[in-house]
């Protein structure tokens, strides 16, 4: 399946072929490890308290040997190894096919292929049976796609008991979302998002309610807030991601504050209500 060229995804897979292609991953940081909680061509993501965060996806979704897994947006395919890794059958798609050429490398580098399936596709349309899977997740995904759109879907390929659970970046921080949409290509900061990112508000989140059938609620086991700060070339050094990772932990003390995470995780299960 290709995209075509003219569309949001023709310009996401474009946008990802790219990044991919022009990613210098090492072997040794693709190979994950079977207790692996963050992506080591990301190093970031352990500043980021990455692994808090994957493990509230795990908990959400009940992860067990031998569930089904669907991981949409797969990208590089960290999530879907690091899945297999815990005994998941994992289905992963993605609409670049330099991603998914780069998940099938990654998968085989750490013996984890048998467990694992990669497909170029779109998120929206997805060519899975109905019922299909125990769990759907993903990270950083959901903010490329037509809620709507993705919402039906997953509800459509979820087993009656299913769960599902996306990292994702939220837009609840109107600090964070001037600085998101003035900064990025100014004062040495790079612009990492591609034209069609809307993170999650509330309009977004309730629009998901809406189409969902179960409780759709965010989750933040940390605050990253601050430490945006780290793209700031004259912040990113040790002393100033320090810096600004006990603003964090500090501002993150009133639980009503931590919606102003930069991310956190969108969990929308079935079973409240039932299919
Ligand atoms: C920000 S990246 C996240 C990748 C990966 N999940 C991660 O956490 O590193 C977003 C991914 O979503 C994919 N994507 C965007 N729109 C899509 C669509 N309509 N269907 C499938 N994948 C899509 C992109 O190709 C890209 O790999």
């Amino acid at each position: 399946m290709t995209a075509a060229k003219h569309t949001t995804q023709g310009r996401e897979a474009e946008f990802w072929d790219e990044v991919v292609e022009s990613a210098q991953d090492r072997d040794e940081d693709l190979r994950v490890f079977p207790g692996d909680m963050f992506d080591r061509t990301m190093p970031w993501l352990k500043y980021m308290d990455f692994a808090d965060y994957l493990q509230v996806v795990f908990d959400n979704i009940g992860l067990r040997p031998g569930m089904r897994v669907l991981d949409l947006g797969c990208g590089k395919g960290f999530l879907a190894a690091a899945l297999a890794h815990r005994g998941a059958n994992v289905d992963a798609i993605d609409i670049s096919s330099k991603s998914v050429e780069r998940c099938r490398k990654r998968a085989e580098l750490s013996d984890v292929a048998e467990r694992t399936n990669f497909h170029v596709m779109d998120c929206e349309n997805l060519a899975f049976e109905d019922d299909s899977f125990d769990a759907v997740c993903g990270s950083f995904v959901l903010h490329h796609l037509d809620l709507e759109k993705i919402a039906k879907e997953v509800f459509r390929v979820l087993k009656p008991s299913g769960r599902s659970a996306f990292i994702e970046t939220f837009g609840l921080n109107p600090l964070l979302m001037l600085a998101r949409s003035t900064l990025p290509g100014r004062f040495g900061i790079e612009k990492a998002s591609s034209e069609d990112e809307y993170p999650l508000n509330r309009a977004r989140i309730d629009k998901l309610q809406q189409h969902f059938p179960g409780k759709v609620s965010p989750a933040f086991p940390r605050v990253v807030f601050a430490r945006m700060g780290g793209y700031l070339p004259f912040m990113n050094n040790m002393l100033g991601r320090g810096i600004l990772k006990t603003f964090d932990r500090t501002f993150a003390v009133p639980a009503f504050l931590r919606t102003w995470s930069y991310y956190g995780v969108l969990k929308m299960n079935m079973e409240a209500d039932g299919k």
